[in-house]
């Protein structure tokens, strides 16, 4: 378990931008180098462009010039803790890999998971 990271997605959630659904949600990605990565949700008056703070965390980590990855952390204030809704889960698949997701709430309570798990069968550029 990496405590860095959990409380760089807590502390990442406190950036979120969410006045629509009060929603707040964190997100830290730990790269090979053992750089942290990251994003809160950023929701827009649309709705639909909103991205998730997973999505925020990963697109952040590529632009910068990261690759390869080994954790991603999410943060959010349910007592069911809070897992990458589909679109993340995709992207987080497509460029990182099959990494470990971690789970966590305020309360402290955590569950680790490796992405395979919560998107068992994806489509990628492996089929193309
Ligand atoms: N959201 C995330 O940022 N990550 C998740 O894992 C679940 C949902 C955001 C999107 C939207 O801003 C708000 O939470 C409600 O769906």
């Amino acid at each position: 378990m990496n405590d860095a990271l959990l409380e760089a997605a807590l502390a990442a959630r406190g950036n979120a931008h969410a006045p629509y659904s009060r929603f707040h949600v964190g997100a830290a990605l730990e790269d090979s180098s053992g750089y942290v990565h990251t994003g809160c949700n950023v929701e827009s008056a649309t709705y639909g462009l909103t991205l998730c703070a997973e999505r925020v965390a990963v697109f952040k980590a590529i632009s910068e010039g990261a690759r390869q990855f080994l954790r991603l952390a999410v943060a959010a204030d349910t007592k069911s803790l809070t897992p990458p809704c589909g679109a993340c889960r995709q992207v987080v698949w497509e460029l990182c890999g099959d990494i470990e997701i971690i789970m966590v709430n305020l309360q402290g309570t955590r569950e680790i998971v490796r992405l395979k798990e919560l998107f068992p069968r994806p489509f990628d550029a492996s089929f193309l």
